[in-house]
């Protein structure tokens, strides 16, 4: 493939991010032939002759070859990437939620009609781990893959626990710096970060699952006492994704985490996102960069245009190997602040560490299944802060903190 012409779909961030990117990129031989939007009245900072309001347009268009979809409705989405791929038109797609929710169906559309779809951008902007996964990591033999996933709970984060700010103030913060949507729900719960862990799945571990099938749990319930008992054992609470080799199968969560100053991840602030691979032979290697936003989202998008002229698809090697399985049996620590005593009958922890209660701050840290936190459907409680936590507690110097020492630092 060579002088790619473009449809796009969607003008928005990410749309407007390509379109001034590709003006400025002198190495990629591509352009916009037509942009197809949803509201006609709405202004345009180009000239309006290039957009179209009918789908069909562009798709019907036997001069363009590649589809770049930059929408935000997943649904509409996946009707427009597949009809793309029916027409023999590759496609390039920033919608994490889309592509996890229809990962197989994606896979069996590339092989029938024999046209790419690639997606670097949909997972963590301008880090390019999917190619790194598919090419680099294509030998050896992955035990684990996390990372920060999310910008805006990131960003959060930092606010909460650098400028002493309480959840609300941090979010309203973090919707002036334009890093937050007006309904932050999927960033915040934990669902954008699930979208991308869903889909990193198959590319590290060829295990394919369904978003609904891996618990996340974020940062929309974190209190002032969470911030302070993090501070008091020089933890940093980051929202992390994980995904891990198991003796079952790969453990997959999305969770606030208790960190400590030795873990790769402790300084990373702001809307910067991680991953962290580690390898049998490789050991721990570290990616970190800017994960969303238009300019960076749009560098990955003409990555991806630029691998397609030089025909690049997927292998999914690890997808044809693989008979993994989702272990969520897997037991992992946690730290759980709760007001209702109901919720400890609720959860059943395997093993229980310590359990602390006051008036203002009621908590335990305890080791339960990842299946057990599903059944309790956390998400729906609005006073329950939970959190996967490194152990043992250290406090000041380097001694681990005994029990009953948790217990009496209050
Ligand atoms: N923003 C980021 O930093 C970022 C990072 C990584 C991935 N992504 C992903 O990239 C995609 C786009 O995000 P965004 O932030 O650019 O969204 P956005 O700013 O909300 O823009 C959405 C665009 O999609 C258009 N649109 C919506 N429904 C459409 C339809 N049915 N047909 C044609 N056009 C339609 C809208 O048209 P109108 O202009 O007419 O309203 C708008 O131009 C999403 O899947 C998002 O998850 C975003």
């Amino acid at each position: 493939m060579s002088n790619l012409k473009i449809g796009l779909f969607g003008y928005g961030c990410v749309g407007q991010g390509l379109y001034e990117v590709l003006l400025k990129s002198k190495n990629i031989k591509a352009e916009i032939s037509s942009i197809c939007v949803k509201q006609k009245n709405k202004k345009r900072n180009i000239d309006t002759s290039i957009f179209s309001y009918n789908k069909w347009d562009i798709l019907n268009n036997p001069d363009i070859d590649v589809v770049v979809e930059l929408i935000d409705d997943a649904e509409e989405a996946f009707s427009i990437v597949s009809e793309s791929l029916k027409r023999g038109k590759a496609v390039v797609t920033a919608n994490k939620k889309m592509i996890a929710e229809n990962f197989r169906a994606l896979i069996q559309l590339q092989e029938t009609y024999q046209t790419p779809v690639l997606y670097e951008a949909a997972v963590c902007g301008s880090i390019p781990i999917i190619r790194t996964l598919e090419e680099y990591y294509n030998t050896d033999y992955i035990q684990n893959i996390s990372g920060i996933f999310n910008g805006t709970s990131n960003y959060i984060l930092t606010q909460t626990q650098q400028q002493g700010k309480n959840y609300e103030e941090a979010l309203h913060a973090a919707k002036i710096a334009g890093f937050a949507e007006s309904n932050p729900t999927l960033d915040v719960e934990g669902f954008d970060s699930k979208f991308k862990l869903t889909i990193l799945l198959n590319h590290t571990f060829g295990l394919s699952v369904l978003p609904k099938q891996v618990l996340n749990s974020g940062i929309q319930n974190l209190n002032k006492t969470d911030t302070l008992f993090a501070t008091r054992f020089g933890y940093q609470i980051k929202l992390l994704a994980q995904a891990y080799k198991t003796d079952k199968g790969v453990a997959a969560f999305v969770l606030p985490h208790l960190l400590r100053n030795t873990h790769s991840f402790f300084h990373i602030y702001n809307e910067f996102n991680a991953v962290q691979v580690e390898g049998i032979f490789n050991n721990k290697q570290l990616l970190t960069g800017k994960g969303a936003g238009g300019f960076p989202t749009a560098a990955a998008v003409i990555s991806d245009l630029s691998s397609l002229i030089k025909n690049y698809k997927y292998p999914y090697n690890k997808l044809k190997q693989n008979d993994l399985h989702l272990d969520n049996s897997e037991t992992i620590a946690i730290y759980l602040r709760y007001n209702k005593k109901e919720i400890m009958n609720q959860l059943k922890f395997e093993k229980i560490y310590s359990q602390f209660e006051q008036e203002n701050h009621t908590y335990c840290i305890g080791e339960i299944s990842i299946k057990e936190i599903i059944k309790a459907d956390i998400n729906k409680n609005k006073e329950v802060f939970i959190a996967s936590i490194e152990l043992p507690l250290y406090q000041g110097s380097d001694l681990p903190v005994k029990t009953e020492q948790i217990l009496s630092i209050h």
